[in-house]
């Protein structure tokens, strides 16, 4: 079969070769199963040096599960968590955070992908506070974004703030976070103060298969414990997603792969520039949205290894094995399509 690598998504990409060792080290004799195992413990323990002392991870399948759990423990039944109209939790999960979490959703616009206090206020405002309305009681928002910005920590800040003004709850989509954190060189745990709940992703930075949920506030680990497994997120042989999650967090495997990808993502964007071809969002993680002319978008989609976004604009991710030489490709191929 002929290697190739592309631009569709992160998850396109292949295991990275310290997680492979990882996963091979882990397949030794017999351990007990659903994370009564060491490599789980392990992780707890490195996911408290990497998220702070009161951080508890609880290793699931995927991001949208980790959505899924991670925002049920913050809402009460009656409740509505606040995502923007980008958000992968309205998009791209499904029914997946109704039908297994019984969320409901209340949207807002985004400014680049990006919530702010100003955008995030109607819909609390909203509220009258009777029975008859879902009572918005959380926010959630993605770092990195689904368009491929970053929110600073004073963005943050401000969001945190504003969520405990209004007695809200924050959830952190941080299927991305490695991206966000390499990009403005933090810590993870840095990047998550003030949140409640945090997805925290692996599949798309090198693993095979495997995210997290981290609870922050303590007083919601024992309900996350149990929502997991409620919510059909909980391996019996759950030292093989933990045993990924250790190798991606020691040594700071997620920051070495996340500013790899990023990197890639600044010399496409550099590349294009020098074509004249701007992109439509600040890249700031490691994609990069590129105008495509609506008449050539079925043809570039076609010869290139990009995805559609919208009528007028591809969607390029780089991975942690991105070359230049993979970039160059690109880059080509959009030259002899799209440029202006
Ligand atoms: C922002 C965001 N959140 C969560 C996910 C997790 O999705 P999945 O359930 O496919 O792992 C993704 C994947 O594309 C994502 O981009």
């Amino acid at each position: 079969m002929t290697v190739s690598r592309g631009f569709v998504s992160d998850n396109a990409s292949g295991v990275h070769p310290r997680v492979l060792a990882a996963l091979t080290a882990a397949n030794e004799g017999h351990v007990p199963s659903y994370g009564a195992d060491p490599f789980t413990a392990a992780l707890r323990e490195r996911a408290r040096d990497v998220f702070g002392a009161d951080a508890t991870i609880f290793p699931v399948f995927n991001g949208t599960g980790a959505n899924v759990v991670a925002v049920q423990a913050i809402l009460q039944r009656w409740d509505a968590v606040v995502a923007t109209v980008e958000s992968h939790m309205v998009n791209d999960e499904s029914t997946a955070p109704q039908l297994v979490g019984g969320t409901r959703i209340v949207t807002v616009p985004s400014e680049a992908g990006k919530a702010t206090p100003e955008l995030l206020a109607p819909a609390f405002d909203a509220y009258d506070g009777t029975v008859h309305h879902a009572r918005p009681a959380a926010i959630t928002v993605a770092q990195s974004t689904e368009l491929g910005t970053t929110y600073t920590l004073g963005e943050l800040a401000a969001l945190t703030g504003f969520a405990r003004g209004r007695g809200a709850r924050v959830h952190l989509d941080g299927a991305r976070l490695s991206n966000a954190a390499a990009r403005l060189g933090t810590g993870l745990g840095e990047l998550t103060a003030g949140v409640d709940v945090l997805s925290f992703g692996g599949t798309k930075n090198g693993l095979l298969l495997g995210d997290a949920v981290v609870v922050l506030d303590p007083a919601l680990a024992e309900g996350v414990d149990r929502l997991r497994k409620a919510s059909a997120q909980l391996a019996s042989k759950l030292r093989f997603v933990s045993a990924q999650l250790l190798a991606l967090l020691e040594d700071d495997l997620w920051r070495e792969n996340a500013a790899r990808a990023n990197a890639a993502a600044d010399l496409l964007a550099e590349r294009l520039a020098a074509l004249g071809v701007a992109p439509r969002y600040p890249v700031e993680a490691n994609a990069v949205f590129v105008p495509v002319p609506p008449d050539v978008l079925a043809r570039v989609v076609a010869e290139a290894p990009v995805l559609a976004w919208d009528a007028g604009t591809v969607r390029a991710v780089a991975s942690f094995d991105t070359t230049e030489e993979d970039v160059d490709a690109l880059v080509a191929t959009l030259a002899r399509l799209v440029r202006p």
